[in-house]
This record gives C-alpha cells, structure tokens and sequence, in this order.
C-alpha cells in the first residue's frame, strides 16, 4: 500500500506551500517518529475529549428554538470544532475573537492549486493562529494538562525546541479544527436526511453506532488527496514511480472503489467491510481519529435527539482541492 511505503515522503516542494521544518505532517523518517512519539503522548484521550465536547454540543443544541433556520457549518459544525480545537490545544474558551474563520483560511496552504493572493492571506492566517497560541503560552493561560501544557513541559525536559512545540500546537489547532468542521458538516446533514442512519443514531446499540460514524467519515472523507514525493525509485503494484516523482494518493475515490466497496456511493450502516483511508495509514496515519469519531456521533445524537426532519436550503462549496467541504448549508430544522 503506497502510504506505507518508506520510499515516499511527505517533505515536498511544490513552489507554493512553505513547509515548515518543525510540523510533524512534513518530516520523515526519525525526526518525524520523534515529534509524533511527543504529540501522541499528549493528546487528550478520545472519552476526555468526547466528554468535553458533549458538554459544549448540549448547549449548542439546547439554546436553539424547536423550529429554527440555521447555518450547519457556521452554527453548528465550526462552533463545536473551534471548541474541541481550544480544549484540546488548552486555548481559553468562550472568546470573542473565533478563531474558526482564520482556521478556514489557514488551510488553503495545504491546496497546491491555491492562487497566489490566496496563498498570502491564508499565511497571514496561519500567523495570527500562531500569534493567539504564543499569547497563551507567554501568558501562561493554557489550561493544565492541555497540549500546550504538556508540550512545553516536554520542552522544559529538552524533548523539543521552542520552535517545535508552537508549530506543533499550531498544527494541532489546524489538524483539530478543519477536517472535523468538514466531517460535521456532512454528517449532520446526512444524519438527518437519511432515515437509516438517523435510526441507528437514535436507537441503535453502540456497536452499530460505531459503524455507521465509520461508513459517515468514510462516505464525507473530509481530505480529498495526500502529497508525497519519491524519494528513490519504486513500484507500487503494476505503476513504476521514478526518484522525485509526486505521488498524489487519492484516498477520497479510494475510499468510493467499487472494486472494494460495494455501492460505494450508498451509506451502507451494515458494510462487512469498514476499513477506509478517510484518515491516511502508514507512519502519518492521524493521531486524532478516536476524537473525530467520538466527536462526531456526540454531535450528530444530540441533533437527531432533539430534532426529528432537516430541509437543506442552500449549499456554498468551498473551493479547497485537498479539505473539500461546504463554507455554508442553509437549513431549517423542527423537532
Ligand atoms: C474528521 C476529522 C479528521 C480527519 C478526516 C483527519 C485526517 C487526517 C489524515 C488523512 C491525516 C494524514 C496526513 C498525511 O498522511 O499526510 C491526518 C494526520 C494527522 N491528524 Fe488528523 N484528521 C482528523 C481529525 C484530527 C483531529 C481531531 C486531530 C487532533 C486531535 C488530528 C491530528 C492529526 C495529526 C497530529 C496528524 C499528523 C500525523 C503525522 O504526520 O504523523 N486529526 N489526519
């Protein structure tokens, strides 16, 4: 499988996106199982962090009237994803100033097709994310036992640099926020229009519930395509790759194979076969997935549980290649 092999790697140059020496997402080889070893150690477990979001989703849901007009990725998904981003990073919650519209921006570094002006906002972005967490950090206003917390005490024991433990909490806050805004959106919308999967996550049992989030991340696959460059020559089944070509695996239509999925476009919540690429595989495989999937079916029961129809007015697409999802999906929801 083309994410396993160790002749791929994530370090690339594509004229556009500057890549930092210091985000796990771009290194290889030791110095990225180092800076993965740390991360994984500090991340919250999935139960802490579904907990936390359940709390936040309650009253989301709970300040909504029965019959409302609602926008699912602005008052829904990206509130619940900035919230489990903050706890997770260990930001201050409930601040004026949100961070989701800079996080969005953010992640138009990661699109190679992205135009130049776009790419300069979108940096600029990315700075202000970095100034909010240095505020934190110099402030010492990160909540304890958070990211930030424990980051910079594994940088106190001289585990990582200064450089690296922003820049990791920067990647985190991105990682944490925009893949799961996207998920969200997809599958509230899909839970809610979809009588089979809003009676497995209204009535059904755990194990079935799991599945069905399963076969929602692998029909939404909220990251479309991964980069990588060939670093020496190799083949992967009957396709040679030659040193230094790019490697696009596509694991959004991979993920849609009929060869391995039957019906592929249909939500199926009884597939024998639910293993998908929607969160990579190999040494980069996300950190994060126990989270998303937590986050995810406590987002989507709390809505079908207060709600019984949606009716989808409007949807905007957003125009990244790489986390396609919608910037907007104009609803009415009735209990
Ligand atoms: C629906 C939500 C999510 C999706 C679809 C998703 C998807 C992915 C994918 C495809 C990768 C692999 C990137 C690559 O191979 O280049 C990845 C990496 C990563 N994800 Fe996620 N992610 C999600 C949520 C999260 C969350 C909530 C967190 C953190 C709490 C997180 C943390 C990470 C980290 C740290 C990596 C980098 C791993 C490495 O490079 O070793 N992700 N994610």
């Amino acid at each position: 499988m083309a994410l396993s092999r160790p002749e791929l790697e994530s370090q690339i140059d594509n004229n556009n996106l500057k890549q930092s020496d210091s985000n796990l997402l771009f290194l290889d080889g030791q110095a990225h199982e180092r800076l993965r070893n740390i991360i994984s150690r500090v991340l919250p477990s999935w139960r802490a962090a579904a907990e936390s979001s359940s709390q936040f989703i309650d009253r989301l849901i709970g300040r909504l009237p029965d019959d409302c007009r609602l926008d699912i990725v602005g008052d829904f998904a990206e509130p619940i994803a900035e919230d489990a981003m903050r706890t997770i990073v260990g930001l201050p919650q409930g601040e004026d100033d949100r961070m989701a519209p800079l996080l969005t921006e953010m992640s138009a570094q990661f699109d190679p097709s992205c135009a130049g002006d776009v790419m300069m906002s979108s940096v600029r972005a990315g700075q202000q994310v970095l100034s909010h967490i240095r505020l934190a950090f110099r402030q010492k206003s990160y909540a304890s036992g958070s990211v930030l917390d424990l980051l910079n005490q594994a940088r106190l024991e001289g585990e990582l640099s200064i450089r690296e433990m922003l820049a990791s909490s920067v990647m985190l806050a991105h990682a944490s926020f925009q893949n799961s805004a996207n998920l969200l959106s997809f599958a509230a919308v899909e839970t809610m229009t979809n009588l089979e999967v809003f009676e497995v996550i209204t009535s059904g049992t755990p194990s079935e519930q799991r599945n069905c989030i399963e076969e929602l991340v692998r029909l939404g696959s909220p990251v479309s395509f991964l980069i990588r460059r060939a670093e020496a020559a190799l083949t992967i089944g009957t396709t040679s790759i030659d040193r230094s070509d790019i490697v696009i695996p596509c694991i959004g239509q991979a993920n849609r194979d009929p060869a391995v999925f039957k019906d592929p476009d249909q939500f199926d919540a009884l597939r024998d076969r639910t293993a998908h690429l929607a969160f990579g595989a190999g040494p980069h495989a996300c950190l994060g997935a126990a989270i998303a999937r937590a986050e995810t079916l406590a987002a989507v029961s709390a809505l079908a549980g207060r709600y019984r129809t949606l009716t989808l007015e409007s949807v905007t697409w957003g125009s990244n290649a790489i986390m396609h999802g919608p910037t907007s999906l104009r609803v009415r929801l009735v209990t």
